[in-house]
């Protein structure tokens, strides 16, 4: 029995913060780490570029990200990891995906509608823009992957995905692709240290390549319990960030002082709640942090598993791509 396929990819739009660490990213190590599934995990570097296509940028984050993936724990030898954009066979796949996609089905995207909004476009969005959930099929279905970890707002793109590989499907006898499954990923709440989800757009965020300096100094900006503005006030740790920060992080032992001593005014928010926090957060980082920086002070390392992750991928890209276009009378 073949392993089941395991496909998902990160944008290099900045580093990654706890609250990826906590999501995603720990649970594709855990899925790595399992050993069941045959892992492919990129960097997904053209989606990055579809609402700018600032490639230079693009490319920078990509570095650090590759970086913090393998300092977190992302094993080259045990899962594939690679570049997106360094697998040709993908903008064939691409092409041959706008084929049987229709332009008011991507309007209709939820996803779409909703960044259309944000982001201000007055119509004047880029067509991979509108073609990023196309680019997103491509992706998994060029590898043939059964299942995706991804969050609940990604499931209107696997939907597409599956709606793509069945129309493509129904042009040959045998199956090209397996239809694939979301693996919805539990994604914790993780509050930024304005109270609010955790996210690169609201600033709120507490990085892997952020120093102890700044971690300490963001941890001490945070938003506290409000019912608590004097340390003589019992504290109600559940309405209180800092503390949600600290059941993420903290070992359960303290979590439990830190609970009652808030409830019953022992500690201080300030001097007391806060810096065992960043301390925390300080000490489980502090690994990964050492490892972050030394990788990025060797880009020739990071390019060494870039170059065989791009080799594992287009393996299984190339065959996939063989096949399709024999389906489609494409091939000499
Ligand atoms: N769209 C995903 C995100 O924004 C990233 C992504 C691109 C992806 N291609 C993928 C995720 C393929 C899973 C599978 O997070
Ligand atoms: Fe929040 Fe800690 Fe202050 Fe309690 S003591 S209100 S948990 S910061």
């Amino acid at each position: 029995m073949c392993k089941q396929v395991v496909l998902s990819g990160i944008r290099p739009s900045g580093g990654l913060h706890i609250g990826n660490l906590l999501g995603a990213v720990n649970n594709m190590v855990a899925l790595m780490e399992s050993g069941k599934y045959r892992c492919y995990f990129f960097i997904a570097d053209l989606h990055a570029g579809t609402t700018a296509p600032d490639f230079k940028r693009i490319r920078m984050n990509t570095y650090s990200l590759l970086a913090e993936m393998l300092a977190i724990g992302l094993d080259p030898g045990r899962c594939t990891l690679f570049r997106q954009s360094d697998v040709p066979e993908l903008y064939q796949l691409y092409t041959f995906f706008c084929y049987v996609t229709s332009v008011s089905e991507l309007q209709r995207n939820p996803v779409y509608k909703e960044q259309l909004n944000q982001l201000k476009l007055n119509g004047n969005g880029l067509s991979i823009f509108l073609n990023y959930p196309v680019l997103q099929a491509a992706d998994i279905c060029l590898y043939r992957a059964n299942l995706i970890p991804v969050g609940q707002d990604q499931i209107p793109h696997i939907e597409l995905t599956r709606e793509i590989a069945k129309r493509f499907n129904a042009f040959s006898e045998n199956s090209l692709f397996p239809i694939p499954e979301a693996l919805l990923t539990e994604t914790p709440k993780v509050p930024g240290t304005d109270g609010k989800k955790m996210s690169k757009s609201y600033g709120n965020f507490i990085a892997v390549a952020d120093s102890e300096k700044v971690t300490k100094s963001k941890i001490a900006s945070m938003v506290t319990d409000i019912n608590r503005p004097r340390l003589r006030d019992k504290g109600h740790p559940d309405d209180c960030p800092v503390f949600t920060l600290h059941q993420f992080i903290s070992p359960s032992e303290d979590v439990s002082v830190i609970r009652s001593q808030c409830e019953e005014a022992l500690i201080g928010c300030k001097n007391d709640c806060k810096p065992a926090l960043a301390e925390a957060i300080n000490l489980a980082l502090k690994e990964p942090r050492a490892k972050r920086a030394e990788l990025m002070n060797h880009p020739d390392r990071l390019d060494a598993v870039l170059m065989k992750g791009v080799a594992e991928a287009r393996k299984v890209a190339k065959e996939t791509i063989e096949k399709v276009r024999k389906t489609l009378n494409l091939s000499i």
